[in-house]
């Protein structure tokens, strides 16, 4: 019998590979780090085939560390940064362009646009989206307006779109597909309908052609080839990375929470079989959804999300960009030097602002600082952005969902930080509940492979397995919360609509 489940977590910096047992725990794990480029300003590109071959690495590495051959691993599940855009030739398969990442802002002006002809309302009803640069059909139309000859051979069908789990699947198996979860986050999917929309792929000029085929979050999609990892392999589970998170978390009951400390910071409620509305400028996404007896996806589930933009990179930027840490773990004691934030506030709008904001042309500032300001009051606003950020989206899902939050489920990176997940849950008036396994994003991807192919038998059994590393009280009176908060609010007030 199998005893494992191969999880591929593609994120916005690293690759990893991650093999999960059958009580959900971490077996072994391999991670690469990836080449960023930054071109011009507000634009974030990856070579696909750096994302590629760094997946492929750490998979095939996992694999051979430990000693584990192709019989041992029961499916495989992809897990993805969602949005980024990868357009590739069928028949060479290499990409056309650079893959523009989920954070670039270079299509700001077509969204202007586009809401300047009133076309918001119908982006929202069919989509649950915001129009901002951030998701992949304004990125895939600048690609077949910028890229020479690209349209004409998108029209003839020589070129195929795809988000990053699109983009793993074709290499692996040469299937090309993308999971609801994923497509949601296109700007051309009908959430409603779970399907690719006619009359937005005519406003955003983008031809059928080249759109994949979308399958099942959970539900063997596809096989990798025996190329890869000595036999073929079945790909069982796919989810956009922070859909995965949720599920990881076992946020499986409508109204459960989670929060994801990555590059960016993504807040996910489950809402049910319903997709709602949001009134409060959080969007609103397909979570997951299992294959039907004809492969095709159904018992679909639905979140709402606010999404932040910087959140883990601004710990790289103080480590890469002003050097003042040697590794990211650094920051912690840094920021522990200073009692309180001295009065410094820092605003890493480096990508523009999401969630509420929504201000692409907002850049990053720091605000308040005197001659007594130190590094280490520095590292100590760049934390506290992370939490005021999360305190921004918190406020805005409980304006939504008319509920007070009792606990708030967090995972990622950063949530192993132990002074910035109790400033969390200060800053919010919520317990802040950190699991066993924090390596929630691939954990979800496996999950629905394992449910997919027997490994794992109900979402119950999932849910139970689910376990308590931590708990984060909140201790700070409510009227210092406010001020801390005031003051962020005022300093968000320097960083929008810089570069107008
Ligand atoms: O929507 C972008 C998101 O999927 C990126 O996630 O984990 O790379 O911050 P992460």
């Amino acid at each position: 019998m199998s005893r494992y489940i191969l999880a591929l977590d593609q994120g916005t910096t690293s690759s990893r590979a991650i093999l999960f047992d059958r009580r959900g725990n971490i077996a072994a794990m391999e991670q690469q780090e990836f080449p960023q480029h930054y071109p011009q300003s507000g634009w974030v590109e990856h070579d696909a085939n750096d994302i590629w071959r760094s997946q492929l690495e750490v998979a095939q590495a996992v694999l051979k560390k430990h000693q584990v051959s192709a019989a041992d691993i029961a499916a495989i599940g992809i897990t993805n940064q969602r949005e980024t855009t990868v357009v590739w030739d069928r028949k060479t398969g290499e990409p056309v362009c650079p893959a523009i990442v989920w954070q670039d802002r270079r299509t700001a002006g077509l969204c202007d646009r586009l809401r300047a002809e009133g076309r918001e309302a119908l982006f929202a009803a069919r989509t649950g989206l915001v129009l901002d640069a951030y998701f992949a059909g304004t990125k895939l139309n600048w690609i077949l307006e910028n890229v020479a000859g690209a349209r004409e051979r998108a029209e003839r069908g020589e070129l195929a779109f795809g988000t990053v789990d699109s983009w793993l699947i074709y290499k692996l198996s040469g299937e090309h597909l993308v999971d609801s979860s994923n497509a949601s986050r296109s700007l051309l999917f009908d959430i409603h309908r779970g399907e690719w929309d006619d009359e937005l792929l005519a406003v955003l000029d983008v031809p059928r052609a080249m759109l994949p085929r979308v399958v099942a979050s959970s539900g063997v999609a596809a096989q990798a080839g025996e190329q890869w990892f000595g036999a073929a392999l079945p790909i069982a589970g796919i989810a956009g990375d922070q859909q995965a998170a949720t599920f990881g978390q076992a946020c499986l009951r409508q109204g459960m929470v989670k929060n994801t400390y990555g590059t960016g910071c993504f807040m996910l409620m489950h809402t049910g079989a319903q997709a709602a509305a949001s009134k409060n400028k959080l969007l609103t996404t397909v979570g997951w959804s299992f294959a039907g007896d004809d492969g095709k996806p159904r018992d679909t589930s639905y979140m709402l999300e606010g999404s932040i933009f910087v959140a883990g990179a601004v710990v790289q930027w103080l480590r890469d960009g002003l050097g003042i840490i040697e590794k990211s773990s650094d920051i912690e004691a840094l920021a522990a030097q200073a009692p309180d934030n001295g009065g410094v506030y820092f605003v890493p709008a480096f990508t523009g602002l999401g969630t509420p904001y929504w201000d692409p042309y907002a850049r990053g500032s720091m605000s308040g600082l005197t001659r007594g300001s130190t590094k280490a009051h520095i590292a100590r606003a760049a934390l506290e952005s992370i939490a005021y950020q999360t305190a921004d989206v918190l406020e805005a899902m409980q304006k939504d969902a008319a509920i007070a939050l009792a606990q708030l489920r967090v995972d990622g990176g950063a949530a192993r930080n132990d002074l910035l997940m109790q400033f969390q849950a200060d800053m919010l008036g919520v317990q802040v509940v950190r699991p066993q396994v924090t390596e929630t994003t691939a954990l979800g991807a496996a999950y629905l492979a394992g449910l997919a192919t027997g490994f794992w038998d109900s979402q119950e059994e999932i849910a139970s397995m689910w376990q308590v590393e931590r708990e984060f009280d909140p201790a700070m009176a409510p009227d210092q919360r406010q001020e801390l908060l005031d003051r962020w609010r005022r300093a968000v007030s320097c960083s929008k609509g810089w570069m107008l």
